[in-house]
């Protein structure tokens, strides 16, 4: 496909955009001081050089109550010059055009944390996300706050930034003011519509009076909250109507609120889902509208595109995963694009206190950190496991110059990434293989499929450093009954391995495998989203039946654990999903219920105090997995280098192998 529409220049007010391609705002969460430091210049840097068009950097906070200590900053005049040099040098080198996100959360503030001051919202509704009560804002507060909007916004623009957008989505103040879910004003800010759009309108009439009429201003929306009596995609659009007669240049659309109960971000998100939100705007207004949320896919981009349903589209984890996304589609490479399989490790390794990171990319957040040099003194290095652990070290070490083989015993690569992809919504997550196996022959990686890596072949070859990335494989218990022949093990399930499933299954296992592999299960007998929309688009069911059909499925399906908590070891951006798709499917999950023994056609666990048995036709074990580093314990005895990476190490993610691929690499 030829991608005329992504590559076309756009013109925003007086600005003009070089290509289509936006990278939204996102919290990278590399400070604690509200500083815009060396890591997020690194950062940035990196995303403009890979030709992106428009660039918002940030979010940015106007005040200290209405943010979090973990983002940059343009409430003081002085912090103006963070940012100059930095834009001046983007201006210089690059065309990517750089933007800004103006941020206040309003109730899902950090700011009770970081501050000791309660949050400000329209009113006081406590917030789900962030656990807190707010303050309903007096009239002096709304004042401060709208100038709060402004003064940030000249600094923005005194400090370089050529376009500016004010942040009215995802449950944040703006749009809290415009939910009558959260706002309970019986003053002008409340009540009618009319009255719940003012704040936010007023925010932009000032901003735009304070920057003047250079400036393109932009705001981004949710293109519907999809909260429970909250804003629908029509009033969204209105408000998106009105900003623009109030000087607003450019609407960004986005999902919904965080505290929806609707994905917005996860694998489960259909690539171009809320696509139809930014044309619900897009019809209503005549400036530029972005769409967002799983765009990732060049090809579908540009059907976007093409189609009129917005005019520029959204890139953020995929330029994440790959910063160099845009350069590849203008040099007419795109099969080289690191694809995002939208993982969520990105949001889980904030919801546990650290900064941002990619699974697929080990550089992100790091990229002043490593030098990417040949090698001193090139070595001989044999690789064992054809994994994201070993594709990712194989591809690295021998960019940098040595001497690689890798081998796998396999005829492909991939490891465990193949039963990884099958679950629902996972199968982007194919595509690591793909992407990683594509670097091997360019780099000058011998690959040895088929081929177990032995001492034999050690002590022939003589390499100078072994890499172990022999992954893992299923764990095993013994209780009585687990040798008969209706006992499977999750990962053949998932491989398509077992042809006969019966109606009553029993998982065993309630960790992120077992429930993936229930879920699995599930989704065989539910018809796929084509025939689907195919019923739904002939009327061939009624509303109801349709909803209906899509949960049910003719198996009895339980999971067993033994601990309280199931599917713990998967990410918190992830696991509400997960759990919540159980629950539609109607997956009877068991915890705290041991398994003892297995007969024919049961199993026997003991819960409650007592023992129970659980009718099953089959029984699918998914118990966790176990390392394989045989051969690192072997070699060790023979005095020769080893290096052990990824699931072989211990079992783990594919952050942590592909992470441990890259450092492993970059040190020999
Ligand atoms: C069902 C399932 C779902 C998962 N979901 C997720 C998820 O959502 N997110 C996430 O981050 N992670 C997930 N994982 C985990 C993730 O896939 C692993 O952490 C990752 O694949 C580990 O990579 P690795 O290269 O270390 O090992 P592996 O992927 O196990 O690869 C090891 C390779 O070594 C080969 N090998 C073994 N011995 C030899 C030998 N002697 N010689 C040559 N080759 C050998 C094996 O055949 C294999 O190809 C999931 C795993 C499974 C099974
Ligand atoms: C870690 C992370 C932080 C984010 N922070 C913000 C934010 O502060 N403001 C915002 O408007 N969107 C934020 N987003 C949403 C993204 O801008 C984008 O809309 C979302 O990731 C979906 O697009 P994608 O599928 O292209 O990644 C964030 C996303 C991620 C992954």
């Amino acid at each position: 496909m030829e991608f005329i529409k992504l590559l076309e220049p756009i013109t925003i007010r007086r600005l003009t955009v070089p290509n289509r391609m936006v990278m939204p705002s996102m919290g990278m969460h590399f400070t604690d001081q509200y500083e815009f430091n060396r890591r997020y210049q690194d950062f940035y840097r990196a995303r403009a050089e890979g030709g992106v068009g428009l660039m918002i950097i940030g979010p940015v906070a106007i005040d200290r109550i209405g943010a979090g200590s973990w983002m940059p900053g343009l409430f003081e005049d002085r912090q103006v010059e963070e940012f100059r040099p930095f834009l001046a040098e983007l201006h210089r080198g690059t065309r990517t055009v750089p933007g800004t996100q103006l941020f206040h959360a309003g109730r899902n503030a950090t700011a009770p944390f970081f501050e000791g001051v309660p949050a400000l919202a329209p009113s006081a509704v406590p917030s789900r996300l962030m656990k807190q009560m707010p303050r309903a804002m007096t009239w002096e507060d709304i004042e401060t706050v709208k100038e709060s909007f402004a003064r940030s916004a000249v600094r923005a623009r005194d400090a370089g930034f050529d376009f500016i957008e004010i942040i009215a989505c995802t449950g944040y103040l703006i749009s809290q003011f415009l939910s009558p879910v959260t706002n309970f004003r019986t003053d002008d800010y409340g009540g009618s519509f009319e009255n719940r759009m003012r704040f936010g309108l007023e925010v932009f009439r000032k901003v735009r009076e304070a920057v003047g009429p250079d400036t393109a201003l932009g705001t981004r929306v949710a293109g519907n909250d999809f909260m429970d009596g909250g804003c629908t995609n029509r009033e969204i659009a209105l408000f998106c109507a009105e900003a623009e007669k109030a000087g607003i240049d450019a609407i960004n659309v986005t999902g919904g609120w965080h505290e929806t109960n609707v994905p917005q971000l996860t694998c489960h998100v259909p690539p171009g889902a809320y696509v139809y939100l930014a044309r619900g705007v897009k019809d209503r207004v005549g400036i530029p509208v972005f769409a967002s949320n799983r765009l990732g896919d060049p090809e579908l981009a540009e059907r976007v595109l093409r189609s009129g349903a917005a005019d520029m589209v959204c890139l953020g984890r995929p330029l994440l995963a790959d910063p160099d996304l845009p350069r590849k589609i203008l040099e007419g490479r795109p099969e080289e694009i690191v694809r995002c399989i939208a993982c969520q490790n990105c949001f889980d390794s904030i919801a546990t206190g650290g900064a941002v990171c990619c699974a697929l990319n080990p550089l992100m957040g790091r990229e002043g950190e490593f030098r990417l040099e040949k090698a001193a003194v090139p070595k001989k290095i044999y690789v064992a496991g054809g994994g994201p652990a070993g594709m990712e070290f194989a591809a690295a070490a021998a960019g940098r110059g040595h001497d690689v083989t890798l081998f796998e015993k396999e005829d492909r690569l991939g490891g465990q990434i193949e039963p990884a992809s099958s679950p629902p919504g996972k199968q982007a997550f194919g595509s690591v293989t793909a992407d990683l196996e594509r670097r091997l022959k360019p780099a000058g990686v011998r690959v040895r499929r088929k081929s177990p890596l032995t001492m034999a072949k050690i002590r022939r070859g003589k390499p100078d450093v072994l890499v172990v990335a022999t992954g893992a494989v299923p764990m095993e218990i013994r209780v009585p009954g687990i040798d008969r022949p209706h006992v499977v093990g999750a990962w053949d399930v998932l491989r398509g391995r077992i042809a006969d499933i019966g109606r009553r299954v029993v998982v065993v296992g309630g960790n992120a495998v077992g429930c993936e592999t229930a879920e699995w299960i599930a989704s065989q007998d539910i018809p796929d989203p084509e025939t689907f929309a195919f019923l739904a688009y002939h009327g061939a069911e009624t509303q109801e039946e349709l909803q209906a059909i899509l949960y049910r499925h003719r198996r009895q399906i339980t999971v067993i654990d033994m601990v309280e908590k199931m599917a713990a070891g998967t990410g918190r951006a992830s696991r509400w999903v997960l759990m919540k798709n159980l629950r539609l499917c109607g997956i009877e999950l068991r915890p705290g219920a041991k398994l003892l023994e297995i007969t024919d056609g049961a199993v026997i666990v003991e819960a409650n105090g007592g023992k129970e048995s659980i009718p099953a036709d089959t029984v699918v074990m998914a118990v966790g997995s176990r390392s394989v580093d045989g051969l690192a314990r072997e070699v060790g005895r023979e005095g020769l280098r080893v290096v052990t990476i990824g699931d072989a190490k211990s079992p783990r993610k594919i952050v942590d192998a592909i992470r441990e691929g890259f450092e492993e690499a970059m040190k020999i």
